[in-house]
């Protein structure tokens, strides 16, 4: 195991009617004046919006709002929320939706208290003060909410960035599962792939012995092939929606990355997609990462037998281990598949003539240097070989 530090100070508040909390908790944190930030109208349709507001008065909290998030977050409205942070003297920023609108809560909390433009976090530079965040959380996906990351699109170019640094992790962090039963089937599915998509990432690492973090994400991905099914069934069950919910936040804190090297080409790979065809991130990674897997087997097969084995409860086969990783990426299409995510470029809306383009912009774009992915260094040529697989 490499050596490593953890630091996640966000207070999680779990449960039924949380949300109901947060003023409490806005004003815990230091918040006066505050920023609401949300996203196309989901949270005003399920009066979400009005009990958080309603929790901010008797709190005796004021604030102002902006909503207009929308998926794969652009830096157009990012810059106008630092300029109203700006203007009205806000000191919190809250957070009421999904990964997007906390990952435009973060580049606005970043921005507004940085002299340069916000976007050179998303060109490298470590993010180490903003303002505080709070988050109430409506979708089990990203898990920005616990994570010290925010990724955004910017208009000009279209590059889809991450940006890293601890001042990212929120303060608080409300996750009330029933809150996410008015997720359309969609968006659930696209949520548990992206998940799972955050354990793989970790998961396929060239450092070993690393029992305890496998084994914890093995135990992650299981309780995600045991619950999706349950949701896309019944939208309503709130105990697989807890579980999935809290799995969520574990699968992304990095308490299941630390002490190992891991990959993110296929993340890489992904934003692409969702820059240029503005596809729902998780529905990407459900065609990229089937790919990814088959083409980079080789470099550690016994690793993807491991995975197909531990999770998938396929059959060793020890002399052809290739067939046993081959069978667990089998395994995982059709898991993809049974809850509604796309298979192939053609599902997902992407198109073969951008394929050179999409691969040089991920290895090259907005500063990179030519080779993307930390388990397997992938050139420009892997990834449109990867791109032609989904195809
Ligand atoms: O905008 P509204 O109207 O709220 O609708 C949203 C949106 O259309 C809807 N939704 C969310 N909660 C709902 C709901 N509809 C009904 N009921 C609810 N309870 O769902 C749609 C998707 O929302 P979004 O916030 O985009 O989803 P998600 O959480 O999947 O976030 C995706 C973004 O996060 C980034 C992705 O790249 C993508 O841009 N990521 C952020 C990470 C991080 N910050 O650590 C890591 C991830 O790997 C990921 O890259
Ligand atoms: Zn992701």
């Amino acid at each position: 195991m490499n050596n490593f530090t953890f630091y996640s100070p966000t207070y999680f508040v779990f449960g039924k009617d949380q949300e109901c909390e947060t003023g409490k908790y806005v004003k815990r944190f230091g918040g006066s004046k505050v920023l609401i930030h949300y996203g196309g109208g989901s949270v005003v349709r399920s009066g979400l919006l009005d009990r958080v507001k309603a929790s901010l008065d008797k709190e005796g909290i004021s604030y102002v709002e902006l909503g207009g998030v929308q998926p794969n977050p652009r830096s157009g409205l990012v810059y106008e929320g630092i300029d109203l942070c700006r203007k009205e003297g806000v000191d919190f920023i809250l957070a009421v939706g999904g990964g997007s609108t906390i990952d435009s809560s973060k580049a606005i909390a970043a921005g507004t208290v940085y002299d340069g433009d916000f976007w050179d976090y998303y060109m490298g530079k470590p993010v180490v003060d903003a303002l505080p965040i709070g988050t109430v959380l409506t979708i089990a996906a990203a898990g920005s909410e616990g994570s010290p990351d925010s990724v955004i699109t910017k208009e000009e170019g279209m590059f889809k960035r991450g940006a890293s640094g601890e001042g990212f992790r929120p303060k608080f962090s409300i996750l009330n599962p029933a809150l996410t039963q008015t997720l359309p089937a969609f968006q659930t599915a696209a949520g548990v792939a992206d998940i799972m998509a955050h354990l793989f990432e970790r998961y396929f690492t060239t450092t070993k012995d690393v029992e305890v973090t496998d084994r914890v994400i093995e135990g992650l991905l299981l309780t995600m092939i045991n619950e999706a099914p349950k949701v896309i069934a019944n939208p309503n069950d709130y105990e697989a929606r807890a579980n999935i919910m809290w799995a969520g936040m574990m699968a992304h804190n990095n308490c299941c990355g630390v002490g190992r090297a891991q990959d993110w080409a296929s993340h890489d790979i992904e934003h692409e997609l969702s820059a240029v065809y503005d596809c729902a991130h998780g529905a990407g990674l459900a065609v990229v990462f089937p790919a990814w897997m088959t083409y980079n087997m080789h470099h550690d097969v016994m690793r993807f037998a491991q995975l197909a084995v531990r999770v998938w409860g396929c059959q060793m086969d020890f002399a052809n281990p290739e067939k046993t990783a081959k069978a667990g990426i089998e395994a995982l299409r059709r898991f993809f598949k049974s809850i509604g995510m796309p298979g192939n470029f053609e599902e997902l809306g992407a198109k073969e003539e951008d394929i050179e383009m999409m691969a040089h912009t991920a290895c090259y774009g907005n500063g990179r240097t030519g080779h993307i992915g930390g388990f397997a260094s992938l050139s420009e040529e892997d990834v449109a070989n990867i791109y032609r697989l989904m195809l």
